[in-house]
């Protein structure tokens, strides 16, 4: 369209409304429209007119954009009848139904509304959805007709893609036929109902594009909506009454719209851009060769990066292997051994997948995965299943039956998928498995080998190499250490001195308990983490090492590892592996990095340090109360995994507090083991909330975090305490359960805290 034409139709859709308004304006039925003029045009952003699209000269009904100069109309009324004259009046009638007549007060268009109004008025809402409402009771909610619910080809924020259960209402798009005609093309999308509803395109009659089943967070088969889109929301919901889809914006003064394509075949996702002054395509699908439906037939797997991306899955063969071969695909796989299914079928797991076509399958909310696995073996035509939510750890089942088709392999994204297979075919997965095992082990096993060797000779070439002194005064600390079989190395002054840059500022990550914390590197590219510590210290060179000894000891993966000491005269150190992203107060603290951990994450973190500090407590060699746990002494890995650290120390630095003292309970618990449960709950409520507890102030009362979380609890609304921070996806249970175990861990009397 150039710039003459694209004026052209402007001015048209906007000459024509303005005909039209006034046609409404004079002819009016019986009962005077109550809201006559606010009905064409409403203050923020929809108009609803009179139009003529293209070059045609049809007059249509239509609702439209109202700020924007590109003429887009999102509704028409009388998509199949236009008017070919320059008539055309709207009127709500006395009994309630809206009316679109031509010139001779032919009805060309009804709304159909057959519940009984008193007081009928029409409004067009902010939101572009034209309703027809009952003012009798001035309750606007009880509408008795909405344009939302009869949608042309576009879909706005707020408005339902799916079916009313209740009422059998299925809000479905059709194209136009092109672009002069608004009548429903061939292609079209809905909500398809069946055993795990689905987003389907049809071209006609056919499946054209599948947008694979939802999963809790998003439909399998098209890309997961990036956290850091900030136009819109969105949410699937299927329920007794109700399955839809529907998006909102995040921020109101946006423009985005979904529309089917008749000329590409395609959905599109447009967004309008205010500095180009156009709309931008956003989304647009199909858009792979192996979104096309059904193209590898039953048992292939679609693979855009292989070639030929049709590929039969593990245990499958071409059923004519010579078609396949040529391209012919239309034939799909067949198993390489039968199932048998009286005897036991067994399960081979594929990932990151496109489920197949849930036509014929089936879904359950609150199973298990292992309940899913043998609900399915329980029936011969059940051929695959999965968890029908992957959110947390997976729940529910889902489950299909008869042959498999239209699958795709994602290389990221995509979901689990266990497809049934005979025993005999397992059988040779296993020992392949098997196989995998050990070599998995074998390799690992030979590069630790290898790197301790290095190690050795590295040690050995490094001692050689440095000055006859140090060499001297390490014996002396050999010597006075006794055990010759100090499993922890040892390091020097100099070659700390040499990692953090001669402890340079820039290289300070903190300060701890007991001293500095620097970043540095070891010559061998190693990062560490050094704990110089205060000098004050009066421990002997003994007691350290072998306290330093016992803490080598404790070794758990949800501990910071110690690496090594340094012990040169007055000098101090502990060194620790390094922890990338530092500690768990710089993310739950921070407005901007607290987004990064998202539920999953937050509930990984507390599983986490509940085990390190069930460790500490529990099972390690020597009981330990760590009695300093907060945020800032948990680190967090490149994975996120959390990492309790200044363990040991506490004990190490309190002079005689042996383990006999620890099973009394001092007045404040600060010795027993019941105060790091104590700490635990405090640190549990600061994860969940993203609130500080010292400093935590509310407007309404003079609570302390603890205190208002336990308010909170019992007014009914514990989630209120994590609205900020959770996110779109969390476990509700498991949010709940946690809040429920902070406020055990936080009674009063130490002896009602459960034990980690
Ligand atoms: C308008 O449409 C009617 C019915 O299709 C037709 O009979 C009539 O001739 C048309 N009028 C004009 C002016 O095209
Ligand atoms: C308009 O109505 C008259 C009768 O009132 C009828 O003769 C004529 O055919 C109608 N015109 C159209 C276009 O339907
Ligand atoms: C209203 O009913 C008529 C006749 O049954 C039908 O042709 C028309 O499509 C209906 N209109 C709407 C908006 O459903
Ligand atoms: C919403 O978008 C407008 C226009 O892009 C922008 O000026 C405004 O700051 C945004 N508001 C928020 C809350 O992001
Ligand atoms: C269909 O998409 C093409 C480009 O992808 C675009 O030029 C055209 O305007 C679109 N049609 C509609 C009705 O949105
Ligand atoms: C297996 O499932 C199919 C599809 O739901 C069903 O028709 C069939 O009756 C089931 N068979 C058994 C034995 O339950």
């Amino acid at each position: 369209m150039d710039v003459f034409t694209l004026i052209a139709f402007v001015s048209t859709c906007f000459l024509i409304f303005l005909k039209a308004s006034t046609a409404i304006d004079s002819i009016s039925p019986s009962e005077p429209l109550p809201d006559g003029k606010t009905l064409i045009s409403n203050d923020r952003s929809f108009e609803l007119g009179f139009f003529s699209p293209g070059s045609s000269g049809n007059r249509y009904l239509g609702i439209w954009y109202k700020n924007i100069p590109v003429c887009t109309v999102v509704w028409v009324a009388n998509r199949v009848n236009p008017i070919n004259d320059s008539s055309g009046m709207l009127i709500v009638t006395a009994t309630g139904d809206l009316q679109l007549l031509s010139q001779n007060i032919t009805v060309v268009w009804s709304a159909n509304s057959t519940k009984a109004a008193q007081n009928p008025i029409l409004r067009l809402l902010n939101s572009g959805n034209l309703v027809l409402i009952d003012g009798r009771n001035g309750n606007s909610e009880a509408s008795l007709w909405q344009s939302f619910d009869y949608p042309s080809d576009t879909l706005l924020p707020e408005m339902k893609l799916g079916w009313n259960l209740r009422t059998g209402l299925n809000r479905r798009l059709s194209a136009w036929k092109n672009s002069d005609d608004p009548s429903p093309g061939d292609f079209t999308c809905e909500i398809e109902l069946q055993g795990n509803p689905e987003w389907v395109l049809r071209k006609g009659s056919k499946k054209y594009f599948r947008y694979g089943p939802w999963n809790g967070i998003s439909f399998s088969g098209v890309p997961i909506l990036s956290p850091e889109n900030q136009i819109f929301s969105y949410e699937f919901v299927s329920n007794e009454e109700e399955v839809y889809y529907m998006f909102s914006l995040k921020n109101k003064s946006l423009l985005s719209r979904i529309v089917l394509n008749q000329t590409d075949y395609a959905i599109q996702r447009y967004t309008w851009s205010e500095e180009t002054r156009t709309w931008k395509l956003w989304l647009y699908l199909p858009d792979e060769y192996c979104d096309k439906y059904g193209l590898c037939s039953a048992y292939g797997n679609c693979d855009s990066t292989q070639l030929p991306a049709c590929q039969c899955f593990k245990g499958f063969k071409p059923k004519s292997p010579d078609g396949w071969s040529s391209g012919d695909w239309s034939q799909g796989c067949v198993r390489n051994k039968p199932l048998n299914c009286q005897a036991a079928d067994g399960f081979i797991q594929f990932g990151r997948l496109k489920l197949p076509d849930a036509t014929h399958s089936w879904v359950n909310k609150i199973m298990s995965l292992e309940e899913c696995r043998d609900k399915c073996l329980q029936n011969c035509s059940c051929m695959a299943y999965t968890s029908e939510d992957i959110r947390g750890r997976g729940s529910g089942c889902a489950i299909w039956f008869g042959d498999l088709v239209d699958i795709r392999q994602f290389q990221s994204g995509g979901q689990d998928l266990f497809i049934r297979m005979s025993a005999s075919e397992l059988g040779s997965k296993r020992n392949e498995t098997k196989l995998k095992l050990a070599l998995l082990i074998a390799i690992p096993l030979a590069a630790l080998l290898a790197m301790l060797i290095l190690f050795y000779y590295f040690c050995q070439s490094r001692g050689s190499s440095e000055e006859r002194i140090e060499e001297k005064k390490e014996n002396d600390i050999k010597n006075e250490g006794q055990d010759e079989d100090m499993e922890l190395p040892v390091f020097q002054v100099a070659t700390i001195s040499h990692a953090t840059d001669n402890f340079s500022l820039s290289n300070k990550l903190g300060q701890g308990g007991f001293g500095p914390v620097y970043k540095g590197k070891l010559v061998d590219g190693q990062e560490i983490a050094v704990k110089r510590l205060s000098l004050s210290s009066t421990q002997g060179v003994n007691e350290f090492k072998n306290e330093v000894k016992l803490i080598a000891k404790l070794q758990h993966r949800n501990l910071v590892r110690l690496l090594g000491c340094c012990i040169e005269g007055e000098e101090k150190m502990l060194i620790y592996e390094y922890m990338p992203n530092r500690s768990l107060d710089s993310f739950i603290f921070d407005q901007i990095r607290g987004k990064e951990l998202d539920w999953s994450k937050r509930f990984g973190i507390i599983c986490g340090i509940a085990r390190g500090l069930l460790y500490l407590h529990q099972d390690s060699r020597l009981r330990v109360i760590h009695r300093d746990l907060k945020a800032s002494n948990v680190l967090l890995d490149d994975e996120m995994n959390s990492k309790i650290s200044d363990f040991g120390m506490a004990k190490t630095f309190a002079g005689d507090q042996t383990e006999g003292s620890t099973n009394k309970y001092a007045i404040d618990g600060l010795f027993s083991i019941k105060s790091d449960v104590f700490s635990f709950g405090v640190l549990l409520l600061e994860i969940i909330s993203g609130i500080r507890n010292r400093g935590f102030f509310h407007p309404k009362h003079s609570l302390n975090l603890i205190g208002h979380a336990w308010k909170l609890w019992k007014e009914g609304n514990p989630l209120e305490l994590a609205a900020e921070s959770l996110g779109e996806c969390f476990t509700l249970s498991e949010v709940v359960r946690c809040i429920h175990i902070s406020l055990l861990c936080l009674q009063q009397n130490p002896e009602d805290r459960p034990p980690m």
